[in-house]
C-alpha cells in the first residue's frame, strides 16, 4: 500500500553523479517512470572537477584488465555491453569536441560541463524527474517486493532501487559511505574500502631528505609486485603523486615497498662507464644532470659521497648509482587518504551482483552501479567507463 503523499516510481535512483545518470537516461528511454535522488543541488559535480576540469570521460583501449576488484572478470559483461565506443558516440552526437590527451585518454576539448548538460539534456528528455539538494533519510524494503525511500522531501516508493551514491573519497564534495551502509542493511557483503588513485607520503626523515626536490617532475616506471605504471612522477611537500603513483597506490598496501625508475630505458651503468671513460674528469653530479634534473642529480650524487671525479669511481659505485637512478625502492609511510583520492578501492562485492544486471542476487530489484561496486579502474578515464557500462546495463534491467 502506497501512504498518501509517497509518490511511486517504477525507478528509483540514489546519486545523479556518472553511473545514477547513465542509469536513469535508459531507463526513462525504456518508458519507464524515474526519479533521481542526490543531496547536492547539482548533478555530476566529481565530472565537473574531473581531469583538471575538462573530464577524461573515457580511454579508447578500455577492456576489463584496466580494472581491479576481488573478481577482474566481472566487468566484462558491462564492458562490452556499453562501451567506450558507445559513450563516444552520444559525446559526438551532442558535438562535444574531444581529443586524446596521451594512452588513449579523450579529454572535451572545453568543459567538462559540457558532459553534465549532456547527461542532464538527455535525463529530460527521457523524462526523469530530478530530485536534487534532497537528503536520503531512509530505505526500507516492502512487502510486496519494492522499496520505500525516505526523504527531506517526503516519501517515495518504487519497484527498482538503483543505488550510486559512488564512493568515500572527497567527503568535501559530498562522498558518503551511504552505499555502503545500504548494502549492509541488505545483508551483503563487501570487499574492505581503501584510498586509490591517491598521491603517496613518506615518513618526516625521508621528506627532511628529498624536501629539495619538490615540485620536480620526471618520466618513470612505478612498480610494485609484477604491476608497473611508465607515467610522469612528482615529488611534493608530502611524498610522490604524478600518474604513475598514482596508478601504483592503487596496488600498493601499507608496509610495502615499490621500486621506482627515473630513468627508464636507459641503461645507466653503461651510460656512466661510458661517461667515465671519455669525460672521467667530470663529476658524478655533472652527468647525471644531463640525464635528470639538476636538483635531483644533486641529491643522488651527494647519497653516493664518492669521489671527486668519475674516473675514482669503482664499477661497484656505479652499480649503486644506477640502482638508486632506475631501481629506487621506497617504503612509503601511508597516502593522503580519501581527502585527496581520486576513487575508492572495494565496496560491494561482486559475488553478491549478477553482473549483466548490477542487481543483488538475494534481494531483486535493488542495483548498485558505478564506484560503489568493487570495480575500480586504472587513471585515464576507466573510471567513467565503468560508471556509463555499469549504469547502462541496470538501466536496461530496472
Ligand atoms: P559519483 O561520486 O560520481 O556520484 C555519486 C553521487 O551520489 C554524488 O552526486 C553524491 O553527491 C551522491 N551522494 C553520495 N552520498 C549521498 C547521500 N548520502 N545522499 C544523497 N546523495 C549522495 N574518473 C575518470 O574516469 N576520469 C577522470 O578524469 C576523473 N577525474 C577525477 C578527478 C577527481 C578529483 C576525482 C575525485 C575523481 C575523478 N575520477 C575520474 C573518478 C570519477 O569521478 C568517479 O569514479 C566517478 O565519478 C564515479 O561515478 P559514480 O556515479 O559511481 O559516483
Amino acid at each position: 500500500m502506497t501512504l498518501p503523499g509517497s509518490k511511486f516510481y517504477d525507478v528509483v535512483v540514489l546519486g545523479a553523479g556518472a553511473a545514477g545518470m547513465m542509469c536513469a537516461i535508459e531507463a526513462g528511454k525504456r518508458g519507464r517512470s524515474v526519479a533521481i535522488v542526490d543531496h547536492s543541488p547539482s548533478a555530476g559535480d566529481k565530472i565537473r572537477i574531473s581531469g583538471g576540469g575538462r573530464c577524461n570521460f573515457t580511454n579508447i583501449n578500455a577492456s576489463a584488465k584496466n580494472f581491479i576488484s576481488k573478481n577482474p572478470r566481472f566487468a566484462i559483461s558491462a564492458l562490452s555491453r556499453y562501451t567506450q565506443r558507445d559513450f563516444i558516440a552520444l559525446v559526438e552526437r551532442y558535438g562535444i569536441a574531444y581529443h586524446e590527451k596521451t594512452l588513449g585518454q579523450l579529454f572535451c576539448d572545453g568543459s567538462a560541463k559540457q558532459i553534465i548538460e549532456m547527461l542532464v539534456a538527455e535525463m529530460l528528455r527521457h523524462g526523469v524527474e530530478l530530485r536534487l539538494g534532497t537528503e536520503i533519510k531512509r530505505v526500507e524494503h516492502r512487502v510486496d517486493g519494492g522499496f520505500r525511500v525516505a526523504l527531506s522531501t517526503g516519501d517515495v516508493v518504487c519497484k527498482s532501487l538503483v543505488i550510486a551514491t559512488g564512493g568515500k573519497s572527497i567527503p568535501k564534495m559530498g562522498a558518503t559511505g551511504f552505499g555502503y551502509e545500504i548494502a549492509s542493511q541488505f545483508g551483503l557483503k563487501l570487499v574492505e574500502t581503501r584510498p586509490g588513485l591517491v598521491p603517496l607520503t613518506f615518513d618526516p626523515a625521508t621528506l627532511a631528505r628529498l624536501e629539495p626536490l619538490s615540485g620536480i617532475a620526471v618520466d618513470a616506471v612505478a612498480q610494485h609486485g609484477k604491476t608497473r605504471f611508465a607515467e610522469a612522477m612528482l615529488f611534493t611537500h608530502r611524498g610522490l603523486s604524478g600518474p604513475a603513483i598514482l596508478q601504483i597506490s592503487s596496488y600498493w598496501r601499507e608496509g610495502d615497498e615499490i621500486t621506482l625508475s627515473m630513468l627508464p630505458g636507459i641503461d645507466v651503468f653503461a651510460t656512466l662507464k661510458a661517461a667515465k671513460a671519455e669525460r672521467g674528469k667530470q663529476a658524478l653530479q655533472t652527468v647525471l644532470a644531463t640525464l635528470l634534473p639538476k636538483r635531483l642529480a644533486q641529491l643522488i650524487a651527494e647519497a653516493e659521497q664518492g669521489p671527486a671525479n668519475l674516473a675514482d669511481f669503482s664499477d661497484k659505485a656505479l652499480r649503486r648509482v644506477e640502482a638508486a637512478t632506475n631501481a629506487w625502492r621506497v617504503k612509503p609511510l601511508g597516502s593522503e587518504g580519501y581527502r585527496t583520492a581520486e576513487v575508492t578501492l572495494g565496496g560491494v562485492d561482486t559475488d553478491e551482483l549478477d553482473p549483466k544486471t548490477m542487481a543483488a542476487k538475494a534481494v531483486p530489484g535493488l542495483h548498485f552501479i558505478g564506484e560503489v561496486v568493487d570495480v575500480t579502474g586504472w587513471l585515464g578515464g576507466y573510471n567513467f567507463q565503468w560508471a556509463w557500462s555499469s549504469g547502462w546495463v541496470a538501466g536496461q534491467a530496472v
